[in-house]
């Protein structure tokens, strides 16, 4: 009897040890990072596919780690990866690259592929890209693969822990309602009858996330759309921003914002988070020497007027110092912008980060 006993306790003292090593590596492990959305978030699905739309020849990359282009739209890190190092994780790989297997696919998955929208029929030019609901069929099927790995209910727990960005909707206008003057979509809709039309799509989108186990969710809205190197060159009449774009940015942010706080009150938590990046990149474009920058009107990669027309190719100018450009190419803030932009992220104000900061999330998940 004392003897069996003494075994129990000794077992048990065992199995308490092996607990709390498996806690404490769990612990020790960043939480998961999914991305999904468009080229602003892409971390290089797009090479796998027959897609004009990618960002897969030099200078793209130019300041990346290993100097060459990965995919991202940027001369060096995009937004996820700040975040990524922001959560002490190595960055996500693309959902389509074959080194995404294994204990890879523990960090997380960036879905996220460039020229989508809210819209199916946003992007339609770029051919094969993935679009919103594909993205959230491939994050079912990470799951399938992660459960075969480490079974159904911890795969459920990497999930709901984890931390999910989606950043779309720009396209929505620059790649459809405004690609061409009388688009299909802007003879069906005024703006602001499409912007509703936008909004009440994506809460679906967001919706089935959500069913799919996602339970913090960043949702960035559109920058100053009017305002990037490429409206300037298209539209601008004496530098100014497109007044025609800013304006469906700002019918569109306030209104995504309002979406998300329905959203969190039906499911009664702060699942989504918004992200004014209308109000962070009007930092910068409003005044940018206060931010170090020399420019954010005209691209560093880029031809023609402001350098925003066309792509950034390797025939394209090119700037000798990335870091003082607000814009890397025609549409995309350049490393530096973007290191800014999840600086506001983490640690901005209400003004910029409703209902709370990430760095604010980060503590109460940690705590519980
Ligand atoms: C997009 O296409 C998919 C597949 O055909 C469909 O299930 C989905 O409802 C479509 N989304 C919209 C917003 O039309
Ligand atoms: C955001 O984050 C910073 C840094 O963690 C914190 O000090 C600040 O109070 C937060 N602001 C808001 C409005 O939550």
């Amino acid at each position: 009897m004392m003897a069996t006993t003494s075994t129990t306790i000794f077992s048990l003292g065992v199995l308490v040890l092996a607990i709390g090593m498996l806690v404490s590596h769990a612990e020790a492990a960043p939480r998961a990072f999914f991305v999904f959305g468009d080229s602003l978030v892409d971390n290089g699905n797009n090479n796998y596919l027959a897609t004009t739309a990618r960002a897969d020849a030099p200078p793209y990359g130019i300041d990346y780690p290993t100097h060459r282009p990965t995919g991202r739209f940027s001369n060096g890190f995009n937004i996820p990866d700040f975040i990524s190092q922001a959560l002490g994780a190595e960055s996500t790989l693309p959902y389509l690259s074959p080194e995404l297997d294994g204990e890879k696919l523990l960090v997380g998955a960036n879905f996220a592929s460039a020229g989508i929208g809210i819209l199916n029929d946003t992007g339609i030019q770029f051919v094969n890209i993935i679009r919103m609901f594909q993205q959230l069929n491939y994050f079912e099927q990470y799951q399938r693969r992660v459960a075969a790995l480490i079974g159904a209910e911890q795969t459920e727990d990497l999930v709901n822990r984890a931390l999910v960005l989606i950043t779309c909707g720009g396209n929505d206008f620059v790649n459809n309602y405004y690609l061409v003057p009388f688009s299909a979509r802007s003879r069906q809709y005024s703006l602001p009858d499409y912007v509703k039309y936008l909004i009440s799509e994506y809460k679906k989108l967001l919706m089935r996330l959500y069913d799919l186990g996602a339970r913090r969710v960043l949702v960035t809205g559109t920058g100053p759309l009017g305002c990037v190197p490429a409206e300037l060159a298209q539209r601008s009449t004496n530098g100014g921003c497109s007044q025609e774009l800013q304006r469906a940015a700002s019918l569109f942010n306030p209104q995504l914002t309002q979406m998300l706080s329905d959203l969190n009150s039906e499911y009664g938590s702060d699942v989504f988070i918004a992200a004014n990046t209308q109000t962070s990149n009007s930092d910068f474009i409003s005044n940018p020497q206060a931010y170090g920058f020399v420019t954010s009107k005209v691209a560093c990669c880029g031809q023609g007027p402001y350098n925003g027309i066309g792509l950034c190719t390797p025939a394209s100018n090119l700037c000798p110092n990335r870091d003082e450009y607000a814009f890397w190419d025609p549409f995309h803030p350049s490393e530096r912008a973007n290191s800014y932009i999840v600086r506001q992220i983490l640690s901005g104000s209400t003004d910029y980060m409703s209902p709370m900061n990430l760095s604010t999330i980060l503590a109460l998940d940690s705590r519980t």
